[in-house]
């Protein structure tokens, strides 16, 4: 059997980015125009992607549990289910969400663009439950000023391999597990903080991005928490946070995205970050950073989506 093209979630990282999340409308007209939708997005994004050929415009779409049973109720991913919310030093809040859209491009206008045309055809047949516009931020840093990204999977094998189901799941080869939390950031009270005491909660240097040596990071620090091993090895998701807000409101934001081959990765990740890893030993980045929204989806393969009949 020829592999499945998996949609673009190995994309490289772009400047600008757009996440629709949204709810389906109950009854069966909404089910039918959310999948005729579907088998069309490769052609919406060809369509707005062509406009500019160096523009890398991607788009991704997952789908949440729930939508999953209604609109393919039958076979379905191993370890699809609702985003799991926890209780620990602080809270991982789950958040409704039945599709998610994660459009990435060079330009903010072609994410607009391919935005505005998915909503042309879905906006009476959904609810937008959250739409942010995100960048880029200098030298690939988040609002707290730290470059972000660095230890992601290098090269599209290893890309591949961290965010893509293999024989696990041969029935959803190419697929993935996508979580996204919107933090927003107290970035008064981040500033206010020793640059040495911001460095240990990350685990690296702020302005030159080194990584501390593993005897001056303390136990809480974010990439000690975030490492995640079996058997000896450790395993990687692909992440592309990317930064949003307005000053305006004083509102300074994260967008955590992470893609994995199996979505208790990820699942591990913010255990360790929200209880504590032992329990207690929290991510103190949490002090500064409070998850508004938590959905777990499954990203179909881009044939199976192109196959969808409504
Ligand atoms: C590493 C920021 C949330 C997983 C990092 C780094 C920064 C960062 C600055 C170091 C550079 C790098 O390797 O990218 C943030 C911010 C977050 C956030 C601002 C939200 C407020 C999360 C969440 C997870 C996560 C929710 C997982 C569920 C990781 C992983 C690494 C990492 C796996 C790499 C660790 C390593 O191998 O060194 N993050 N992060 N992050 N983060 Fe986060």
């Amino acid at each position: 059997m020829a592999t499945p093209t998996p949609q673009a979630v190995a994309a490289p990282l772009t400047r600008a980015a757009i996440f629709l999340v949204l709810t389906i409308s109950p009854g069966a007209e909404a089910e039918h125009a959310v999948k005729d939708m579907f088998a069309d997005l490769s052609a919406l994004r060809r369509t707005v992607g062509f406009r500019d050929l160096n523009g890398q415009l991607s788009c991704v779409l997952g789908l949440g549990s729930a939508a999953w049973d209604r609109l393919f109720p039958g076979r379905r991913p191993k370890e699809l289910h609702p985003f799991v919310e926890l209780h620990g030093v602080h809270h991982a809040v789950s958040t409704p969400g039945d599709l998610v859209f994660h459009i990435r491009a060079v330009r903010q206008d072609m994410c607009f663009e391919m935005a505005a045309l998915i909503m042309e055809r879905l906006r009476a047949f959904t609810t937008v439950v959250d739409e942010v516009q995100s960048f880029k931020y200098f030298d690939d840093r988040d609002l707290i000023g730290f470059v972000d990204g660095t230890e992601n999977p290098e090269g599209a094998a290893a890309a591949a391999e961290a965010a893509l189901i293999s024989d696990e799941d041969a029935d959803f080869a190419g697929g993935s597990y996508l979580v996204i939390q919107k933090y927003l950031h107290d970035l008064d009270a981040w500033n206010t903080l020793p640059i040495e005491t911001q460095e240990k909660i990350i685990g690296r240097k702020k302005l030159s991005n080194v990584e501390l040596a593993d005897s001056a990071k303390p136990p809480y620090a974010h990439n000690v928490l975030n490492t995640v091993t079996r058997d000896g090895r450790q395993i990687s998701i692909l992440r592309d946070n990317m930064p949003f807000g307005e000053p305006g409101r004083g509102e300074f934001g994260t967008y955590f995205v992470g893609y994995a081959r199996s979505a208790s990765t990820t699942e591990e990740m913010l255990r360790n970050m929200f209880i504590g890893k032992p329990e207690g030993n929290y991510d103190r980045l949490l002090d500064y950073s409070r998850a508004v929204t938590g959905c777990l989806f499954f990203v179909p393969t881009a044939d199976f989506l192109d196959a969808v009949q409504a």
